[in-house]
């Protein structure tokens, strides 16, 4: 094995440029470095002007996503010698605009998030605590444990072909962690989620390609959430289909 290792790295100001151009760094190649390593080895020691995201740099953040040989990756918890002997392209998430170099506009998936109210919904909210605490079984967090280790990095919104043709698509976190928080027994919030879900932008958008979970660096199932979740959509709309409107 040799000791560098060369990173082809998308580069792209779209206020000055028509269109990105690659950009070819040589890094050390080091048994336990990470892309992420050999990006910060760059901007550190080669080139300054190099822009991307990253925090944690250990897979907790979700800020470090791009998109290394070809695949939607968090870089921190990618080796560079899973790519050796290179080169390994580096460019910025798919489906989501280039603000500069490696780093993406995350606005519209914020959005989408804020829309499915992905926290505890409680109709008692304004009373306060009487008993302190909601308690909780471990069958019961078992229920929706698996959604609740998504960390927000966008990773399946670039895996997904539904969302790369249609950015309306509410999109995989997004419907994952509304189930995170339907499944929770201290929530109450499930009515307030629904016409977001069942609209057609929402859990009917997704044709279960699937990449969305192949894709997560957490193991966690979103398109199981959205197959799943479809299932009591279809009860729902049933339900108001026909029931009177004071029954429902
Ligand atoms: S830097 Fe936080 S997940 Fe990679």
């Amino acid at each position: 094995m040799t000791d560098r290792i060369t990173l082809q790295v998308e580069r792209y100001r779209p206020e000055q440029e028509t269109e990105p151009t690659w950009q070819s760094y040589e890094v050390p190649l080091r048994e336990d470095w990470s892309v992420l390593d050999g990006l910060n080895y760059v901007k550190d020691h080669l080139d300054g002007t190099l822009s991307y995201r990253w925090s944690c740099r250990m897979g907790i953040c979700g800020s470090c996503g791009m998109t290394v040989d070809g695949d939607p990756t968090l870089t921190c918890a990618e080796l560079l010698t899973d790519h050796s002997p290179g080169p390994v392209q580096v460019g910025p998430l798919r489906n989501f605009p280039v603000i500069r170099d490696l780093v993406v506009d995350i606005d519209d998936f914020m959005h989408k998030l804020v829309r499915v109210k992905p926290w505890i919904v409680r109709e008692d909210d304004d009373q306060p605590v009487s008993e302190g605490e909601y308690l909780q079984t471990p069958a019961q967090m078992d229920e929706y444990q698996q959604y609740s280790m998504c960390i927000n990095c966008m990773i399946c919104y670039a895996a997904c072909p539904v969302y790369g043709l249609d950015e309306q698509f509410v999109g995989p976190a997004a419907i994952a962690l509304a189930q995170r928080y339907n499944l929770d027994s201290r929530d109450q919030g499930a009515r307030d989620r629904l016409d977001v879900l069942i609209h057609p932008d929402g859990v009917w958008g997704c044709t279960f390609v699937g990449e969305c979970t192949r894709a997560c660096p957490k193991d966690v199932d979103p398109a199981g959430a959205i197959q799943r979740y479809k299932l009591t959509a279809a009860t729902e709309s049933l339900r108001s289909f026909l029931l009177p409107r004071g029954a429902r």
